[in-house]
C-alpha cells in the first residue's frame, strides 16, 4: 500500500468526485427518511495544504485553487466552492469522508473505512467531532459486503480505490455483481482512472449487462483517453444516479471546464435512463 492521496489531494480529479459526490448526497437528503453512506476507501479525510507531499506536485494549483478564483454562476459550483471556502482559506482541504460528514443529518449514517494503518489513524482524528460517524479498518470490498444492504435501504457507497493493483479493474467487475445482488437499488459511485492501458470498455460493458437502473458515466479528460502517459483523465460510474444530476451536472460543465480546461463527457450506459 504505496498509495498516498495528499500528493493529489484536490486536483481536478478530487474536484470533480467530490462535487457529484455533494451533489448527490444533498439530493438524496430531500427526503426526511435516514440515510445511509459507505466511503469504502476513505482516506485521510482531509488534506493539508501545505505539507510537503502536496507541495511537491502542485496538483491542487491546478485544481480547487483554480475553481476557488474563477467567477462562477452555476448554483451547484457555487454551492460547492461555498461548502470548500473554509478550509481552503485555511490551506486545507475536505476529502469525501469529511464532505460527507459535515453534511450529516441526526437521521443518517457514516461508515468511513480504510485500511493503511497510519491512515486511518489520522482519519479517526479528522472525523472525531462529527457524529454519527464510525471508522473501520477493513478491507473496503470486504467492508462493502458487509455493509449492504443498509437498514437504511437509502444510500450511497462511494469507491475509491487506488488503483496500485494490476487487475483493480477486473477485481470492481467482479465486486459489482456482487453488489447488485445484495442491494440493486443502492447508489454506488465508482471512480476510476483513464489512461491508455485500462480496460475501461471491459468496465462499462460489465456494468451495463448488470442492467441497473439509470447507470451514469461522467468523464473528465485533460488529454485524449489514448495518450501513453500518465493520467488523461478520471470518470464516475454511478448505478441509481439520481434524477436530475446528469441534467445539472452537464450543465456546469461550460465554466468547470472553463476554469479547469479539459473536457467533460457524459453518458447513459446500457438502456437504464428511467427508474
Ligand atoms: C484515492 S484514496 C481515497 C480518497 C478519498 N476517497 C477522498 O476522495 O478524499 C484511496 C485510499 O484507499 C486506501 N486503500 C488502499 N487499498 C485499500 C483497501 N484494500 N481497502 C481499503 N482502503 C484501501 C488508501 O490507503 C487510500 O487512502
Amino acid at each position: 500500500m504505496n498509495y498516498r492521496h495528499i500528493f493529489h489531494a484536490g486536483n481536478f480529479a478530487d474536484v470533480l468526485k467530490h462535487l457529484v459526490f455533494r451533489m448527490v448526497l444533498s439530493y438524496l437528503q430531500q427526503k426526511e427518511k435516514g440515510l445511509f453512506v459507505l466511503d469504502a476507501f476513505a482516506g485521510l479525510g482531509c488534506y493539508d495544504l501545505t505539507a510537503d507531499q502536496a507541495q511537491r506536485t502542485l496538483e491542487y494549483q491546478d485544481g480547487i485553487a483554480r475553481l476557488m478564483e474563477a467567477v462562477v454562476n452555476n448554483p451547484d459550483l457555487k454551492d460547492f466552492k461555498a461548502f470548500a471556502q473554509e478550509s481552503f482559506t485555511q490551506h486545507r482541504y475536505d476529502g469525501s469522508p469529511v464532505l460527507a460528514a459535515k453534511m450529516l443529518r441526526p437521521q443518517d449514517r457514516l461508515i468511513a473505512n480504510e485500511l493503511h494503518p497510519e491512515d486511518v489513524v489520522s482519519l479517526r482524528r479528522n472525523l472525531r467531532a462529527f457524529d454519527p460517524v464510525a471508522v473501520t479498518q477493513l478491507d473496503a470490498y470486504e467492508a462493502i459486503r458487509a455493509n449492504i444492504p443498509p437498514k437504511e435501504r437509502r444510500g450511497i457507497v462511494l469507491i475509491d480505490p487506488p488503483f496500485e493493483k494490476k487487475d483493480e479493474f477486473q477485481l470492481l467487475v467482479r465486486e459489482m455483481q456482487e453488489w447488485q445482488k445484495r442491494w440493486a437499488t443502492g447508489c454506488y459511485i465508482l471512480w476510476y482512472p483513464i489512461k491508455s492501458n485500462q480496460p475501461i470498455d471491459d468496465l462499462y460493458e460489465a456494468a451495463a449487462k448488470l442492467q441497473v437502473n439509470r447507470t451514469w458515466v461522467v468523464e473528465y479528460l485533460l488529454r485524449e483517453r489514448g495518450v501513453e502517459q500518465g493520467l488523461n483523465g478520471c470518470g464516475l460510474l454511478i448505478f441509481n444516479t439520481p434524477f436530475q444530476i446528469p441534467e445539472r451536472v452537464d450543465a456546469l460543465v461550460p465554466e468547470l471546464t472553463g476554469a479547469l480546461g479539459g473536457k467533460i463527457r457524459s453518458f447513459y450506459l446500457g438502456s437504464s435512463t428511467s427508474a
